[in-house]
């Protein structure tokens, strides 16, 4: 094995792909679990954790009939807080944007504006931030995940799924990247 890149071979480079993907498909699943899992401690002033607002999207999601993606992308839309609040849309997005659609990729990125229907007003911001989107081929799906299973889910009597449950959801889709970034 090299110990620069720039002496890098042919069999070095297929070592190193075929690890990758071994490590890829063991451990983003594990760590997404984990990192869900650390959402217990964010309060941030709501009446129910982040974990428990992840999870009851997620059960919501499940009990739509939503697809595997649109499950996961209900659970793991605020897994950015971990990292930041301003931009933890988008941190999110990053994140799963491999192993979603395009369609996902913008609904998760951009839920913050759509949540704005229900009080940018109350922070002098612009409650119709989402109309923006409004054409958008995305636009549904993202009023599906912030109107259907977001902005409801602050009920601490809501009766979540609990997190392991969905390790089969989030096993399938993140065990395998579908597209390169
Ligand atoms: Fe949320």
């Amino acid at each position: 094995m090299f110990t620069t890149m720039k002496e890098g071979r042919a069999e070095d480079w297929a070592h190193i792909a075929r690890e990758h993907g071994k490590h890829q498909a063991s451990t983003a699943p594990r760590q997404i679990m984990d990192n869900l899992r650390r959402l217990e401690d964010i309060e941030v002033g709501f009446g129910v954790s982040q974990l428990h607002h992840s999870l009851q999207a997620g059960t919501q999601a499940r009990r739509d009939g939503a697809s595997d993606e649109e499950v996961v992308a209900a659970l793991c839309h605020d897994i950015g807080k971990l990292f930041s609040i301003p931009n933890h849309g988008p941190i999110a997005a990053e994140m799963l944007k491999p192993y979603v659609s395009e369609d996902i990729y913008h609904a998760i990125y951009w839920h913050q504006d759509f949540q704005g229907r229900y009080y940018y007003e109350h922070l002098g911001k612009d409650a119709g931030a989402r109309d923006r989107f409004r054409d958008e081929p995305w636009f549904a799906l993202a009023e599906k995940l912030v109107d259907d299973w977001d902005a409801p889910a602050f009920d601490p009597d809501f009766e979540v799924d609990p997190l392991e449950s969905f390790e089969p959801e989030i096993t399938r889709v993140f065990s395998r990247p579908k597209r390169m970034v």
